[in-house]
């Protein structure tokens, strides 16, 4: 039960507030002087922060405070100062022989590392985080050592820089294999000779009686781009097709559609989006990782 009945204090005892629950009666403190003023302080505080940095949230954003600090711009400043600490390496690797850079293992060091993270942020979604290729078909791995473009430094740094068969660079990679089926120029009998002599020419399992003429075919339609022992040809992005490592895949039907069809991979121009710095990084990370030739 509560019971509005204030009982006054004795002397030296403090005053209750008249709150009383089955008996047990409520006295009424006052609040200690030093947590009132470190109440007040707070609120003075409150107010002075609320002025003075980001605080009220509004419809877009928040009310920006009169200092003008911000996450953001610490971001940018921090970002700035390694820009500027790492500026005179940049230069220095903008400005060094590409086929000289590797001799420097100050800049080679610098290189590889800025490489990794231009690739992983551009590259990996195509090729693969560890520059693997992916699964899907058509994107090579820049690990081995077969290279469609040429795999020296100054090719690789060309192929990155201008792309392979893009619209938006003129400078680009390009060449384009004929749809032998699509187009009509080969018969469908002769796609299928030449396609078990492409199977021959890689070591695999295939028809004598039909890879015979096939050779025919081949250095007939082929052979101008992929070379007469199929070794492919670099200045035209032509794969070599003696060997086991397949862009679009090696199976006689895989092989069957890009003769019929012809394929026409694309890759992007860098020099668009990346710096002549971050190209040469990402340049000198694939070439050291897989390069060659
Ligand atoms: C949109 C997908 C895509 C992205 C992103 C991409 N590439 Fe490519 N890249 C390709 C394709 C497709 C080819 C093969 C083109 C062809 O058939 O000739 C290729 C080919 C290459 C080649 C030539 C390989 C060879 O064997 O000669 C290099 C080198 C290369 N890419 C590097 C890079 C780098 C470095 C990046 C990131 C800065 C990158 N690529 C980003 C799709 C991509
Ligand atoms: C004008 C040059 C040219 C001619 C002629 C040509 N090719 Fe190609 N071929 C290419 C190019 C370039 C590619 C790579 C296409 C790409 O990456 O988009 C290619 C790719 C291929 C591939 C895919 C290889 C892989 O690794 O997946 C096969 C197979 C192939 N050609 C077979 C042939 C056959 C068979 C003929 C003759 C009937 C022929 N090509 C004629 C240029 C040519």
């Amino acid at each position: 039960m509560c019971a509005k009945k204030v009982t006054p204090a004795k002397p030296g005892e403090v005053p209750t507030t008249g709150h009383q629950w089955d008996g047990i009666e409520e006295y009424d403190n006052p609040m200690p002087r030093w947590w009132v003023w470190v109440f007040y302080a707070t609120i003075v505080w409150g107010i002075g922060y609320s002025i003075a940095y980001p605080a009220w949230p509004m419809i877009t954003g928040a009310t920006p405070g009169v200092l003008g600090w911000s996450t953001r711009a610490e971001v940018a400043t921090e970002i700035k100062r390694f820009d500027d600490a790492n500026a005179p390496i940049k230069a220095k690797l903008v400005e060094t022989d590409l086929t000289a850079i590797s001799s420097d293992p100050e800049l080679m060091s610098f290189a590889e590392n800025a490489g990794a993270a231009v690739f992983r942020t551009n590259c990996a979604q195509c090729h693969g985080s560890g520059a693997a290729g992916v699964e899907g078909k058509g994107y090579p791995n820049l690990l081995d050592d077969d290279w469609l473009w040429g795999g020296d430094i100054e090719n690789i740094h060309l192929t990155i820089a201008h792309g392979i068969r893009n619209t938006t660079d003129p400078d680009a990679r390009y060449s384009e294999m004929p749809k032998f089926g699509v187009d009509g120029l080969l018969e469908p009998q002769q796609i299928s000779e030449v396609v078990e002599y492409v199977l021959k020419l890689s070591g695999q399992e295939h028809d004598a009686a039909l890879a015979t003429p096939g050779q025919t075919v081949f250095v007939e339609n082929c052979a101008a781009c992929h070379l007469e022992n199929g070794a492919g040809d670099p200045a035209l992005g032509a794969p070599r097709l003696s060997d086991a490592i397949w862009l679009y895949g090696g199976s006689r039907d895989a092989i069957t559609y890009t003769v019929v069809n012809a394929r026409f991979g694309v890759m992007p121009n860098w020099n668009a989006r990346l710096t002549e710095d971050e190209i040469r990084a990402v340049a000198l990370y694939v070439h050291s990782r897989g390069g060659g030739q």
